[in-house]
C-alpha cells in the first residue's frame, strides 16, 4: 500500500474496483494538473490570475475584447499554452487501462482532450473541448483544431509588436478560434457560466452514472453545478464513490494523494497493466 492513504481506505478502493464491472471517472482540473495544467481554485489558481466574472462568460470576454485587447491576448495565452503543450500523466493513461477489464465511461469537466488521447474510448465532455471550434448556424458547425494550431496562435500572440496596427494584428492570429464573419460567430466549443452543459455529452453523462456500480471522483473541488450533481446521483445509488485529491477529502472511500501516483496505483493493484 503506498504512503499515502489510511489502510482501510486503500484496500476498500482496491476491492471496489475489483468488484465492480461498470465505472464511471468523474473528473475535474486537478487530474491535468501532472500534465502543466493549472487548477481553477488552488492557490495561485487561473481564477485568481484572470477573474471569472471577467472571463468566465461571453459578455466579460467581449468587454475585455474591445476594451482591454492586451489582457485578452494574456488571458488566451495563459489558457492556450499549457494545453497546446500538454501529454496526458499517468492518471490519464490509468483511467484508460481500466478499460481492459471494465466498462469505463470519462465524464469531465475539462477541456484539454487529455483522456482521448490517452485511449480513453468514451469521454463525455461537459464543458466541451478548446480541442474544436464552433461555427454560429442551424446546425452550429463544429472543426477540430490541432495541439499544433493552439501552439501557432500563442507564438504569433507572442510575436505580436506594440503598436497601433496591434489589434486587427491580434484579430487576424485568433481566426481560426475566434471570428465574426459573414459564415457566422465562430469560437471554441467551451461552455462558460451560464451556458447550459454540452449536449449530448451531459444525458449520457447522466445516463453513465445511472448505469454504473463505481464512481471515482478526480481532482475536482466538486463546487460547479451540474456537473458536480453526478457524485450526488450516485450516493442516491448507493453506488461506492472513491475520491482522489491530495488536500480536499471527497467520496465514501478518500485516497490522499495526487492523480498520477494514486490512480497508477490503484490500478495496478487491482490488476491491470498501466501502460
Ligand atoms: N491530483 C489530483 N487532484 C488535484 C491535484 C493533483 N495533482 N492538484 C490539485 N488537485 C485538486 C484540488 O485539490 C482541487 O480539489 O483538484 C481540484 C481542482 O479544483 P478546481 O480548481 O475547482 O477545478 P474543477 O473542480 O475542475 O473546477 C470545475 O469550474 O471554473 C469552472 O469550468 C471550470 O471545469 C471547471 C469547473
Amino acid at each position: 500500500m503506498p504512503g499515502f492513504c489510511s489502510n482501510t481506505d486503500w484496500q476498500k478502493a482496491v476491492d471496489a474496483v475489483r468488484n465492480s464491472r461498470r465505472i464511471v471517472v468523474f473528473s475535474g482540473a486537478g487530474i491535468s494538473a501532472e500534465s502543466g495544467i493549472a487548477t481553477f481554485r488552488d492557490e495561485g489558481g487561473f481564477w485568481q490570475k484572470f477573474p471569472p466574472e471577467d472571463f468566465a462568460n461571453w459578455q466579460g470576454i467581449a468587454q475585455v475584447a474591445l476594451f482591454q485587447p492586451r489582457r485578452l491576448a494574456e488571458f488566451l495565452i495563459a489558457v492556450l499554452e499549457p494545453i497546446a503543450s500538454a501529454v496526458p500523466n499517468a492518471a490519464h493513461q490509468s483511467v484508460a487501462a481500466l478499460q481492459q477489464t471494465h466498462d469505463v465511461a470519462v465524464v469531465t469537466q475539462n477541456i484539454d482532450g487529455l483522456h482521448q488521447e490517452a485511449g480513453s474510448q468514451t469521454v463525455r465532455e461537459l464543458h466541451g473541448s478548446l480541442l474544436r471550434v464552433t461555427t454560429s448556424g442551424h446546425p452550429p458547425q463544429k472543426e477540430s483544431l490541432t495541439r499544433e494550431q493552439l501552439a501557432a496562435i500563442v507564438r504569433d500572440m507572442k510575436n505580436l509588436t506594440g503598436d497601433w496596427l496591434w489589434t486587427p494584428q491580434l484579430l487576424k492570429i485568433v481566426h481560426p478560434l475566434l471570428h465574426v464573419g459573414a459564415s457566422g460567430f465562430r469560437r471554441p466549443d467551451v461552455v462558460l457560466f451560464g451556458d447550459a452543459l454540452a449536449e449530448p455529452d451531459w444525458s449520457q453523462a447522466e445516463q453513465d452514472v445511472h448505469d454504473c456500480d463505481l464512481l471515482i471522483t478526480v481532482g475536482t473541488s466538486g463546487l460547479v453545478y451540474p456537473a458536480a450533481l453526478l457524485p450526488e446521483m450516485a450516493r442516491e445509488r448507493r453506488v461506492p464513490i472513491i475520491g482522489v485529491d491530495p488536500l480536499t477529502p471527497c467520496g465514501d472511500i478518500y485516497l490522499c494523494g495526487k492523480a498520477a501516483t494514486v490512480l497508477s496505483e490503484l490500478v495496478a493493484a487491482s490488476g491491470q497493466n498501466v501502460t
